[in-house]
């Protein structure tokens, strides 16, 4: 895939009505308020929304958030599959579920963020948005609605391109978060509009690209979360690119069940047992080496308050189930950081959100936030805990994408890359 795209500065934006795909899916409170938690989303899109409205562009910007259900029939279906009671099913229960995917929170605190008013229309591409977006002065910004409220922009739809392609002159993407999804608003609009990329883009490609094209040597990715099955992908590419390999998380159990180790209660994926042993049997034979816990520490229930104490790897007893790696495992782990060229962080060591089982992810942002190696962090929860632990500033790299980073890091190809214009 070409990574070498046009950008926002190879094309002239003065005058311009700019569509500008950001993605501002950013966590809301559960609380029925719709606060936004987390603005980084947002502030990433920054650099791009201000060269383009200091350079005479007017600024249509679109984003998802959430998983709407964009028809009542299929809320419907859905809830009941999910068991909910059919009388709780209503017109107002899906038109409330909608109201609390709107973008108007997003709207507010990009005004903020920019000190200027950021309009925001009632609709994707209904009247109100033809409207707004046809009054649109250069030097001002608009929000569309949650792209998501239209049937067509998962489906691609070619009519929901065309009206979405209607508004404006240039397409810009600057969402990295979700370049993987072959949607109208994240790659469809790029077949009827010249299509750049911003400047969170180019930043994402350069840096994570850069990682895994021509990486300062030893390449180390560290590779946690729950299950193998998620991460087949990333382990298949990084065997090929990496130089180490550290496993942590629950999917450490599957690998050490596949070399015949008591697991106890851990989680097991004994389907991917097999792929667990021809991963190391790979790694063995290309020379990479591939870190395994040594040790782990186990809780008697999957609890915050769980009691817990420290078992070699594969020797846990049943009743018992492993919830991060064990000291010894965290200084080879980093020790092997202090030694890495680059390196590559997705996923948690172990049960991070319980303060009793976080010491292995703690340790290993730790780790990171010292050694004089490029740092990269794929989004989604390894970001999470870097930020919670202080160490964001620290890191060369935060990605803003979780499945994108992830998707990029496998070597698949991007559509909402490979939609823009070759430079
Ligand atoms: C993300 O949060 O990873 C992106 O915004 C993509 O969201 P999605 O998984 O709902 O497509």
């Amino acid at each position: 895939m070409n990574y070498n795209k046009k950008t926002v500065l190879d094309v002239d934006v003065k005058g311009k009505k700019v569509l500008l795909r950001c993605d501002f899916n950013v966590p809301m409170s559960k609380d029925g308020s719709c606060a936004i938690t987390d603005d980084k989303r947002i502030v990433a899109a920054l650099p791009t929304i201000r060269y383009l409205l200091e350079n005479g562009a007017a600024v249509i910007a679109c984003s998802h958030l959430g998983k709407p259900v964009p028809s009542f029939d299929k809320f419907v279906k859905k809830g009941l599959e999910k068991g909910k009671a059919l009388e709780k099913l209503t017109e107002s229960a899906w038109k409330k579920s909608l109201a609390e995917l709107s973008l108007k929170p997003v709207a507010e605190r990009l005004s903020q963020l920019l000190g200027q008013d950021v309009i925001m229309a009632a609709d994707v591409v209904g009247e109100d948005a033809q409207t707004k977006a046809a009054a649109l002065q250069p030097g001002q910004i608009m929000l569309l609605e949650n792209t998501r409220y239209e049937n067509g922009e998962t489906k691609n739809d070619p009519d929901f391109v065309k009206s979405m392609a209607a508004l404006a002159d240039l397409y810009v993407s600057d969402a990295f978060g979700a370049v993987h999804r072959a949607h109208a608003s994240t790659c469809g609009v790029a077949d009827l509009l010249p299509a750049v990329s911003g400047f969170l883009i180019q930043k994402e490609l350069e840096i994570i690209g850069g990682a895994l094209a021509a990486p300062k040597r030893p390449l180390v990715a560290i590779l946690g979360g729950s299950k193998v099955s998620s991460k087949i992908g990333v382990i298949n590419n990084l065997l090929e690119l990496a130089d180490t390999i550290i496993i942590g998380g629950g999917m450490a159990y599957t690998f050490s069940a596949a070399q015949g180790g008591k697991v106890g209660d851990s989680l097991l994926e004994s389907d991917w047992m097999e792929y667990s042993r021809e991963m190391m049997a790979k790694a063995e034979a290309k020379g990479v080496k591939l870190l395994l816990p040594v040790d782990t520490v186990i809780a008697d229930k999957f609890a915050p308050d769980a009691n817990s104490r420290i078992v070699a790897a594969g020797e846990i007893p049943d009743g018992w189930q492993g919830l991060d790696i064990g000291p010894k495992t965290v200084e080879l782990y980093c020790s092997a950081v202090a030694d890495a060229g680059t390196v590559i962080w997705n996923g948690p060591m172990g049960v991070f959100e319980f303060p009793a089982f976080a010491k292995g992810t703690e340790a290993v942002a730790e780790a990171l936030s010292k050694t004089d190696a490029i740092t990269i962090i794929g989004g989604g929860d390894s970001a999470a805990a870097v930020q919670q632990l202080g160490y964001a500033d620290r890191m060369t790299h935060i990605s803003t994408g979780g499945g994108a980073s992830l998707e990029f890091m496998e070597g698949k190809e991007l559509p909402g890359v490979s939609c823009l214009l070759d430079k």
